[in-house]
C-alpha cells in the first residue's frame, strides 16, 4: 500500500532524453537528492528502453520506477505494444494511465479503464490521469472530469483504490511556465471535487487516495501548490528534466509535510 504520509513526486521524462548515457546522468544527478529524502517518494517514469537499467541500478526505498504506458492485453500479436507483466518485470512498479498526450494520439476512456484493469490485475500502481482541455463557465468541465474518472474506475474495487494515484493534469497547463499553472486556490477547488466523486463512490476508502496535481510544475510554485492547493505531491514534466531543478523540487516537497 502507498504510504500516504510521503509527499509523491513523480517524473514523467515522457520521450526524453534520446540515449541511455543522458538518461543515466539526470537519474544520477536526481538520485543524489532523492535517495536521501525522507518525506518525499521519488517516482521515475522513462522512456521503456531505460527502465531495467534504472530500476537495476537502484536498491532504496526512496525512488521507485513506473513506465509511461502499457497495454491492455496480457500477450500476443500486439506489434509495439508492452504489457503490465512486461513492465512489472522492468522494474517498473508503477504506470501512468491516460496521460493527456496519449488521450490526444486516440486512446479513449474505454481504452483507460482497460489499461487499469490490465495494470491492477499485474500488482502494478495506477496513475490515474485525468484533466480538462478548457473550462467553460457553464462547468461542463466538471461533467467531462466526473465521466473520465468514473469510467476508468468501473469496476475497480476498493481494495484495489490503495494501489491507485489521481493525477490531475488540466491540459491548458501543460507544458507552459510556472505562471501558467493552476493557481493554489483552484487547485483546492478541483481536489475536493474530485475526493467528493472518490468518495461517493467508496466511501471512506477513498479518503486516503492520493490526489497529485500536474501542468507546468517548477520550483517556483511547487510550495503554494503543495500547500495551499492540498494536493499529495505532484506528477512533473519539463522541470523533471533538469536535475538541478527537479532536485530543488524534491527539497521543497520534503520540507512542507504532507497533512
Ligand atoms: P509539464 O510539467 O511540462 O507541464 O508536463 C506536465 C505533464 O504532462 C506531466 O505528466
Amino acid at each position: 500500500m502507498l504510504k500516504t504520509k510521503k509527499r509523491i513526486v513523480i517524473a514523467n521524462w515522457k520521450m526524453n532524453p534520446q540515449t541511455a548515457d543522458d538518461a543515466w546522468s539526470l537519474f544520477s544527478g536526481i538520485k543524489k537528492t532523492a535517495s536521501k529524502l525522507r518525506f518525499v517518494h521519488t517516482i521515475i517514469c522513462p522512456p521503456a528502453t531505460y527502465l531495467l537499467d534504472l530500476s537495476d541500478s537502484y536498491r532504496g526505498k526512496n525512488i521507485s520506477f513506473g513506465a509511461q504506458n502499457i497495454f491492455w492485453k496480457e500477450k500476443g500479436s500486439f506489434t509495439g505494444e508492452i504489457s503490465a507483466r512486461q513492465i512489472h518485470d522492468a522494474g517498473a512498479r508503477f504506470v501512468l494511465v491516460g496521460h493527456s498526450e496519449r488521450r490526444a494520439l486516440g486512446e479513449t476512456n474505454e481504452n483507460v479503464w482497460l489499461k487499469v484493469k490490465a495494470a491492477l490485475k499485474e500488482r502494478l500502481h495506477v496513475i490515474l490521469c485525468i484533466g480538462e482541455s478548457e473550462r467553460d463557465e457553464s462547468g461542463d468541465y466538471l461533467h467531462f472530469l466526473r465521466e473520465q474518472l468514473e469510467s476508468a474506475l468501473n469496476g475497480v474495487k476498493a481494495a484495489d483504490l490503495n494501489r491507485t494515484i489521481i493525477a490531475y493534469e488540466p491540459i491548458w497547463a501543460i507544458g507552459k511556465t510556472g505562471e501558467d499553472a493552476i493557481t493554489p486556490d483552484k487547485l483546492h477547488e478541483m481536489v475536493l471535487f474530485i475526493r467528493r466523486v472518490l468518495v461517493e463512490r467508496y466511501n471512506k476508502t477513498a479518503i486516503d487516495t492520493p490526489i497529485i496535481y500536474g501542468g507546468s510544475v517548477e520550483k517556483e510554485n511547487a510550495q503554494g501548490l503543495l500547500e495551499r492547493g492540498v494536493v499529495a505531491g505532484f506528477l512533473v514534466g519539463h522541470a523533471s528534466l533538469d536535475a538541478t531543478e527537479f532536485s530543488s523540487i524534491l527539497k521543497i516537497a520534503n520540507e512542507t509535510k504532507a497533512l
